[in-house]
């Protein structure tokens, strides 16, 4: 639950639905497209919501997901269904951004969230007990500390589940019958909660967790899986990164540096190239470090280079700006990936034409 005191530009990270207030409400007023029960949006409308758009009345939406519209059209009909949604993808591929703006404009809010760790109980599924009052009361409704999943079915909105995957095998069973039965039994008060019209799970999970703990095959089979792939080419994801450091940017209140298109393209060129193990022209083999290279990375590298610029440097964004967090980004294990980066430091980096600042930056900090 946000604090209702705390003014939402007062706040870090607002919630999706927050920050996006305005473009929800102008879609809202616009959209006259049949609504699933208890949904505040139209299926059109959240695709329209998470793809961007001009709307009649001339209200511009912002992109949310850069990529392609049937995805999120398939992920969107998926929730109008009674079948759960699973978003899988390899890291940084936007699927809790994505999760959370579906649920900000399916449900209006976003928080109903169970965050997925190796020590995720029962009770972050299925529900609690506040102790003191179970001492005192006995299991009484008021001791009863329902899940955020209890809270969605009850109220009909949507639940989301965080990297799935790392949740122990037989606590994820507890969404088996939510997901199947549509009902929580609560056997210490004798009743059950019956999911409300509207209800319905999203989850995410980590392409390259598989295998720490296999979603079962009875819990596979109640969600559509849908999988978020990297950014298609070069231009999709400079146009990622651009409008993600532009958001950041704004929120931290940075001293205002122009976002630099061409040391952005030069960070997504070498992740781009680090990660597929080959030049952008086909021509060089390179070495794969073992970090994730992602548009998340990417985003980060860029934004502290933005903060050396505005507080340590020219007020413009220079290699030198990037150089040292894109070292950080890329030698994660300091041996192998080590080796990885000087030889595409040397190999590639060095004779590129118009990369010798960015060469001589990169060596320094290496
Ligand atoms: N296709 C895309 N469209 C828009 N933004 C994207 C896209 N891909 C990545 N991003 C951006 O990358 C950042 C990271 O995304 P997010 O945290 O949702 O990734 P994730 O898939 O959940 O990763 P992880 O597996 O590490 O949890 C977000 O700020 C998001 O805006
Ligand atoms: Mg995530």
């Amino acid at each position: 639950m946000s604090d209702p005191m705390l003014l939402a530009e007062e706040r870090l990270r607002p919630h999706a639905e927050e920050a996006y207030a305005a473009e929800l409400v102008a879609l809202e007023a616009v959209d006259d497209k049949p609504r699933p029960p208890r949904w505040r949006l139209s299926p059109w409308a959240v695709v329209t919501y998470l793809m961007g758009g001009t709307l009649p009345d001339g209200t511009e939406i912002s992109a949310k997901y850069i990529g392609a519209r049937r995805l999120m059209e398939v992920a969107v009909a998926t929730l109008a269904t009674d079948r759960a949604l699973l978003l899988l993808g390899v890291p940084g591929t936007a699927k809790s951004w994505v999760s959370e703006h579906l649920a900000a404009a399916i449900s209006g809010s976003s928080t109903l969230l169970v965050q997925g760790t190796s020590g995720t109980p029962e009770e972050a599924i299925r529900y609690g007990w506040n102790y003191a009052k179970l001492l005192a009361e006995g299991p009484t409704p008021g001791a009863l500390v329902p899940s955020p999943v209890m809270t969605a079915m009850e109220s009909g909105r949507l639940a989301r589940i965080e990297e799935l995957t790392r949740i122990p095998s037989d606590v994820q069973d507890a969404l088996i019958t939510v997901l199947s039965e549509k009902t929580l039994p609560i056997p210490e008060l004798g009743r059950e909660v019956q999911a409300v019209k509207g209800f319905n799970v999203i989850a995410t999970a980590n392409d390259r967790d598989r295998g720490v703990n296999d979603l079962s095959s009875a819990l596979r089979r109640r969600f559509n899986t849908v999988v978020l792939p990297l950014p298609a080419d070069v231009e999709d994801e400079v146009r990622i990164v651009t409008t993600r450091v532009a958001d950041l940017a704004d929120t931290l209140e940075l001293p205002d540096v122009p976002a630099a298109e061409d040391e952005i393209r030069r960070v997504v060129t070498v992740f781009r190239e680090l990660r597929s193990g080959v030049t952008a022209d086909g021509r060089t083999a390179v070495k794969s470090p073992s970090s994730t290279l992602s548009a998340a990375e990417a985003i980060s590298v860029i934004t502290s280079g933005l903060a050396l610029a505005a507080h340590f440097g020219t007020g413009v964004l220079q290699p030198s700006d990037v150089a040292a967090a894109l070292v950080g980004a890329v030698v994660k294990d300091p041996v192998s990936d080590k080796v990885a980066w000087t030889e595409y430091l040397e190999v590639v980096a060095r004779n590129r034409t118009g990369w010798a600042e960015f060469y001589s930056a990169c060596r320094e900090v290496s």
